[in-house]
This record gives C-alpha cells, structure tokens and sequence, in this order.
C-alpha cells in the first residue's frame, strides 16, 4: 500500500520532512473559506487505496477542525485504505476532568470526534495528567512519541553547567529523565495555579547552585505564566537569566516577548510552528 502525505495548511514543512524520510508522495488540500465564513476543502492528490498521512498541529484547534475532518472523510469516501492523523500536538487534552459541575470533559470529546474520522493517530507528548494513555479515551490506534531525549541533546549541546529546572512536582520524573540524559543536577518548583493566567512558583534552595546555568523545561508552553514567574523567581534568587525550553510553543498572547525578555534563550520543538522553533521532530514521526 502506498502511503501519501497531506499537509493542512501550515504543516508543510513538517509533511515534506516526513515525506521526504519515508521516501512517499507529498500531496496537498486546497483550503478556503467560503464568503460567509464556512469551510472549502478540496484533496488534490489520488487516494484510493492507499494509506493517507494527514499532517495537522491542533494549535488552535477550533478555527481548523472541521476542515480536518472533512478532508480526512473525503479521504476515506474517495477510497482510501487508511486515514490517519499526524498531529505532532495534540490540543484539548488537559481538561481531563470535571472540576466544576457541568464543566465538559473536553479531553474525551475531542478524542471521540477524532476517532470517528480517522483510523489512527501519530502524536507527540498529549498533555496526559491523570490518564495514563491515550487509549483511555480514543477508539483508534494511537502511537505516542517523547520528545525528551531530543530537549536533553539539545541541553547537552548548547548549554555549560545546565541546572534543568521542572514546572511542578508531578513534572519530576520527566524533568529527571531530561536532566540524566543532559548530565546534569536538575530540580523542581512549587507551582500553585489559581486560574488560567494566576501561577505563583516557589522554587527550593539554590545556593549551592547559583554558578549553573538554568534550563526551565515543559511539555508545554501555553499562557506562559509557569515560565515566567519561574524566571522571576530565579532572578530574584540571583542566577543568571535563564534558557528556556519546551516541547510546544503555543505562547498565548505576549507571553512570548514577556518571557524573552527574562531569558538568555527560549527554544521549543517545531511541534508547533513558532519563532522559537529550534529542535526538528520530524524524526520522531516517521512511519515505525
Ligand atoms: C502543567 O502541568 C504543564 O506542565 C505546564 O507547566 C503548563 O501547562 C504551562 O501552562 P502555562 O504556560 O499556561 O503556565
């Protein structure tokens, strides 16, 4: 079975790397809005049976989902094999639970609506908190790839006397595996969130570790508060500005220049396509 790419618009570059890896065709989807605002979805590529790749970031997901699943049920009824979704991030997956009465669980609708439209999904490190794998709540065949060991490299490559600093204490035991692989000592805040854009962090002894570099690491970068009132506690604390780096870059608002302006550096993955992209995951994504 041949398998062929499709990018949704802003994917392409990441398609043409996996295409490109796998040595498959790259195909495209012209998409427009009507003049009222609905979506036009076209497949300019033969699909019939064949195994259809549908590269999508779910970065702002709501302005683009329904033109994703039309493209991937337009796949199927022109007779493809197979549709799956790469989606190298996976949104909606921290509201994991029913905090407040009546509130939605959106991390399993999402997951439903995606599973009736695709046969499988690629993706890389789904915010999972208190699930412990994606098929808990997709229907689908579902293969998860870490971005871990691609952050620590990158650490390990860029960055002298690296203290690798963690969001909270449920980070732990991936901070500890990001920092192992860097070779270096790492440690972990104390976060207490109160509302979407309210973080305050206290951070542990650092005098014995003030002549480190810290490298603030997350899944996840999203109001961007974590990182931020971290770098200010650090600063407080006297060390030097940190680096930053993240798995998505998704940097609401002005979170982005805010959060520059504190560090050294700020990197991410290009999960997310992002001016602070610096580590491909492409590799990560191929077929296995
Ligand atoms: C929390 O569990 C995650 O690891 C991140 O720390 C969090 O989602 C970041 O969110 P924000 O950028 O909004 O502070």
């Amino acid at each position: 079975m041949t398998r062929l790419y499709l990018p949704m618009p802003g994917n392409e570059t990441i398609a043409r790397a996996l295409a490109l890896s796998a040595g498959a065709e790259l195909g495209a989807i012209e998409t427009r809005r009507f003049p009222d605002g609905e979506a036009y979805v076209r497949l300019l590529s033969a699909v019939e049976g064949r195994e259809v790749e549908i590269v999508c970031t779910l970065a702002r997901p709501d302005e683009q989902f329904l033109s994703l699943i039309f493209a991937a049920e337009t796949a199927r009824e022109m007779g493809a094999a197979r549709v799956n979704l790469i989606a190298p991030y996976l949104a909606y997956m921290r509201q994991d639970k029913r905090f407040k009465d009546g509130e939605a669980i959106s991390s399993m609708h999402f997951a439903r609506l995606l599973s009736r439209s695709f046969d499988g999904l690629i993706t890389i490190d789904p915010h999972l908190h208190r699930r412990r794998d994606l098929g808990e709540i997709f229907t689908i065949a579902t293969r998860v790839e870490h971005a871990a060991p691609l952050l620590a490299d990158w650490i390990k490559d860029n960055v002298s006397d690296p203290l690798v600093v963690g969001p909270d204490a449920e980070s732990e035991q991936w901070v500890a595996a990001v920092a192992g692989r860097a070779g270096a000592p790492h440690i972990v805040s104390n976060k207490t969130r109160r509302g979407d854009r309210d973080v305050s962090i206290d951070l542990p002894d650092l005098s014995a570790l003030r002549a480190r570099r810290a490298v603030l690491v997350d899944d996840i970068v999203s109001s961007g508060r974590t990182m931020i009132e971290t770098a200010r506690k650090l600063s407080a604390a006297g060390m030097a500005k940190p680096v930053c780096v993240a798995v998505h870059a998704l940097f609401a608002d002005q979170s982005y220049a805010e959060l520059l302006s504190l560090c050294e550096r700020v990197v991410s993955t290009d999960t997310v396509p992002h001016a602070s992209n610096a580590i491909s995951v492409a590799a990560l994504l191929a077929p296995a």
